[in-house]
């Protein structure tokens, strides 16, 4: 019997693409071309399969051009990449890649939060120009991490994993929104106190976004917002772009509404919106908060298993839309 043919859509680890071809045909993409949607489509035909990562957009219109895919399994824990609601009615299966990043992305929250309040890049870059001259009382002063009151905005596995190490590691208080509190066990475990938002923005000294994207989280993080918090607090934004209204930002950071902002995300990345790139005060990464080569193997790893177990007709790892799953 013919294997299935599957797309990885992005270039992905040689080992990883050696498993997928003991059970399927395998178009890649290792040269990582950025492919339009009509190029996407195209390479899509005849797959049943595809191995997305987040910067893949699945909607109706690629659903529609490609009836013969049945599974799209995305190397990513978010995936606002995916029309969930177009792959069920499609009947294409949905998977994403959660937990096996979940605390390697809680460390870099907790290191872009410290970049950020420590202004770390920012006194590089000083020093790298060459502007170190002497030492002065006040030069590059930022704030404090221990002791200080930690918010965080969204409280899933990567939340809670950034709100314990901020108490156990460094004595902060940590307070939290979500759309559901937790239970009392895990707000105990994390140290965490239930707030509603205008009382976080208000209260955070330092501000964690871990929220997931959606229309309905679009541009949480507003003028608005940013007026509610201390000027001397830090936002850290480790989501997702769109989140956070990002020239509202630039203009809350240079107007220091806020002291300071550490992005891993952008709307519209890999563009960056220009008025941040022209204030000092923010940290910027290229959307590496997963980034080690263990956590990324594991990713990708998940996102095989996927495939492989809905073509081997067993259950799939971690199924978005498993209704799919039922009618088949
Ligand atoms: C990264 O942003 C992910 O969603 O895995």
């Amino acid at each position: 019997m013919s294997k299935p043919k599957i797309l990885i859509a992005r270039a992905v680890f040689p080992e990883v693409i050696a498993r997928l071809e003991q059970h399927f045909e395998v178009e890649s993409n290792q040269d990582d071309h950025t492919w339009s949607k009509a190029e996407l489509i195209a390479h899509l035909q005849g797959k049943a399969g595809a191995f997305t990562t987040g910067g893949d957009r699945i909607d109706a219109e690629v659903l529609a051009a490609c009836p013969e895919l049945k599974i799209c399994a995305n190397m990513a824990v978010g995936y606002n990449n995916f029309d969930i609601d177009a792959m069920t009615a499609a009947g294409v299966l949905a998977t994403n890649a959660p937990d096996v990043l979940t605390e390697t992305t809680a460390d870099f929250g907790f290191a872009l939060l410290m970049a950020t309040a420590r202004r770390i890049t920012e006194s590089e870059h000083f020093l790298r120009a060459g502007q170190w001259t002497k030492w002065r009382y006040d030069m590059f002063a930022g704030a404090d991490i221990h002791g200080s009151v930690l918010g965080i905005l969204g409280m899933g596995r990567i939340g809670q994993g950034i709100a314990k190490r901020g108490a156990h590691g460094f004595g902060m208080k940590v307070i939290y929104h979500n759309r559901s509190r937790l239970d009392a066990a895990l707000e105990a475990e994390c140290q965490a106190r239930y707030v509603g938002k205008d009382e976080l923005l208000r209260t955070a000294d330092h501000l964690v976004l871990v929220l997931p994207y959606s229309p309905a989280s679009h541009h949480t993080i507003g003028a608005a917002e940013l007026a509610l918090m201390k000027p001397t607090a830090t936002l850290v934004n480790i989501a997702r772009g769109g989140i956070v209204d990002d020239a509202a930002l630039a203009a809350a950071l240079r107007n220091k509404t806020i002291a300071a902002a550490g992005l891993d995300v952008f709307e519209g990345e890999p563009s960056v919106h220009p008025d941040l790139l022209a204030v000092p005060n923010v940290v910027l990464t290229p959307h590496i908060a997963s980034a080690t080569m263990p956590t990324r193997l594991a990713m990708a790893s998940l996102a095989a298993d996927n495939l492989i177990a809905f073509f081997t007709g067993n259950k799939p790892l971690t199924p978005l839309n498993a209704a799919v799953l039922a009618i088949k």
